[in-house]
C-alpha cells in the first residue's frame, strides 16, 4: 500500500493561539522565526488525541506503559542503544531540562561550557541557573561547521563542570559524524565535564547520514551523559509538552529529578497520548515530511546560490532551519530589515552569530517560495533608500 501525505495545504494559523503566527495577526508577514511548522500533524496522533479527548477526564498524567516500550525499543532500532525503563525521566519540554542541569550539577559560579552560534536557550540558562557561561566559537572546515576541539580543551578551567551540546545543531544544521563526538566526550572524560546532549531533532536527518546518540559511545561516556529527546519537533507538537531525558547513572539521574521537583510541572496528559502515536504509528508520515523538507532545503539552496551571489548558506544535514550568511549586506539589524519585505527571521545575534539570520523552512513549499520573492526584493533594495 503507498501512502500519500498533505504537505502542500496551507492552513490558517494568525487565529490559531500560535506563538509563531500570532505576533503577525494583522500584518501580511511570513512567520519563519520560531521553530515550529506548518504542517497538521500525522493522523495516527489525532486520532489518539480524539479518543483521549472523548474519555473526558485530564487529571495529573503517569506515563504510559507502551510509551516506555516504544521508546526502549526505538533506541535499540535506530542506534543500537540499550536503555533501561529506569533511566527515563519524563518532562514537559527540553527547555526545562537545559536549565535543571544547570541548577543541579556543580556550585555557583562553576563553569558551563557551549558552541557557538548555538539555541538561545543554551546561553541564557547557565546565568539564570548561577553558573558562569564560557562559549567556544565554532569553527569551519570543508564548508561545514565542526568543533574546534583544540580551543575547547584550552579553554577548559578547573571550574568547567557540564558542556551543553547541541547534535545535530540548531541553527547550523550540523549532523555530527561519531568521530567529532567522539572527541569531545574524550576531552569530557578527561577534564571530567557532565555532557548534556540536546538531540531534540535527531529524528529530523535530511542528508541520508545517521545520527550517533552521544551516550552510544561507550560505558564511560553514557556514565556522564544527560541524553534529551522528543517528539515535538518531528511531529509538530511542541505545544503538547511532551519530551523526555535519559540519564543511565543513577547519583545523576536522582539529582536531577530533585531539582526538577516543585519547579517543573508534571507532562502534558495528552503530550503522552500524541507521543505514543507519534513514535509507534507516525514513521509513514516521518519518511514522507524528511522528503518534503529534503526538497524545501533544495529550494531555498538553489535559490540563495542563484539570486544572492553575496550570500551563502551550508547544507542542511538535519533540522528544518537554515542558517544564513548575511554579513555583505552590512544591516544592522538583518532579521528586522527583512521583516518589513514581509518575511519574520530570527536574528543570528540572539545565537551568538551576528550578521547571520535563521530561516525555518518547515512549511508548505509555495509559503516557503512566496517568502523567497519577498527577500529577493528586501536584497535587491539593499543600499537603496
Ligand atoms: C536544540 C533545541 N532544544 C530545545 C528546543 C525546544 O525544546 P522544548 O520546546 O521541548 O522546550 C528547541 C526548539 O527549537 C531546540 O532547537
Amino acid at each position: 500500500m503507498s501512502m500519500s501525505f498533505d504537505f502542500d495545504t496551507i492552513y490558517n494559523r494568525r487565529d490559531s493561539d500560535s506563538l509563531k503566527w500570532s505576533r503577525y495577526r494583522e500584518r501580511d508577514v511570513i512567520p519563519m522565526w520560531v521553530a515550529d511548522m506548518d504542517f497538521r500533524s500525522p493522523a495516527p496522533i489525532l486520532e489518539a488525541l480524539y479518543r483521549r479527548v472523548e474519555h473526558g477526564i485530564f487529571g495529573y498524567a503517569s506515563v504510559p506503559p507502551e510509551l516506555v516500550q516504544v521508546v526502549v525499543a526505538r533506541m535499540w532500532e535506530r542506534y543500537r542503544w540499550e536503555i533501561d525503563p529506569a533511566w527515563l525521566v519524563w518532562l514537559p519540554g527540553v527547555v526545562p531540562a537545559l536549565n535543571v542541569v544547570c541548577q543541579a550539577y556543580g556550585a555557583e559560579g562553576d563553569e558551563v561550557v557551549t558552541f557557538t552560534p548555538v539555541y538561545p536557550p543554551f546561553l541564557s540558562g547557565p546565568p539564570r541557573r548561577g553558573k558562569t557561561l564560557r562559549t567556544i566559537p565554532l569553527w569551519r572546515q570543508d564548508d561545514l561547521y565542526t568543533f574546534d576541539t583544540e580551543r575547547f580543551e584550552s579553554e577548559i578551567t578547573p571550574r568547567s563542570k557540564i558542556l551543553l551540546l547541541c547534535n545535530p545543531h540548531n541553527p547550523v544544521g550540523r549532523r555530527y559524524e561519531r568521530q567529532e563526538i567522539a572527541r569531545i566526550a574524550d576531552i569530557c572524560l578527561s577534564h571530567d565535564l557532565l555532557i548534556c546532549s540536546d538531540e531534540i531533532h535527531c529524528d529530523l536527518v535530511l542528508d541520508g547520514g545517521a545520527h550517533v546518540p552521544t551516550a552510544t559511545l561507550g560505558p564511560e561516556v553514557a556514565a556522564r551523559t544527560i541524553t534529551l529527546m522528543a517528539p515535538s519537533k518531528t511531529f509538530n507538537i511542541p505545544g503538547l509538552n511532551c519530551a523526555f531525558a535519559v540519564i543511565p547513572n543513577a547519583e545523576l539521574r536522582t539529582r536531577f529529578k530533585k531539582v526538577r521537583e516543585g519547579t517543573v510541572p508534571g507532562t502534558n496528559v495528552l503530550g503522552f497520548t500524541a507521543c505514543l502515536a507519534a513514535y509507534r504509528d507516525g514513521e509513514p508520515w516521518r519518511q514522507a515530511l524528511i522528503d518534503y523538507l529534503r526538497a524545501n532545503k533544495e529550494v531555498l539552496r538553489d535559490f540563495v546560490r542563484r539570486e544572492f551571489p553575496g550570500l551563502s548558506m551550508d547544507d542542511v544535514q538535519a533540522t528544518y532551519l537554515a542558517w544564513i550568511d548575511v554579513r555583505s549586506l552590512n544591516l544592522p539589524k538583518p532579521a528586522r530589515y527583512f521583516e518589513e519585505f514581509g518575511v519574520a527571521l530570527f536574528d543570528g545575534k540572539q545565537f551568538g552569530g551576528e550578521g547571520f539570520v535563521r530561516l525555518n523552512f518547515g512549511c508548505p513549499r509555495s509559503l516557503l517560495v512566496e517568502a523567497l520573492n519577498r527577500l529577493r526584493l528586501a536584497v535587491q533594495s539593499t543600499g537603496r533608500d
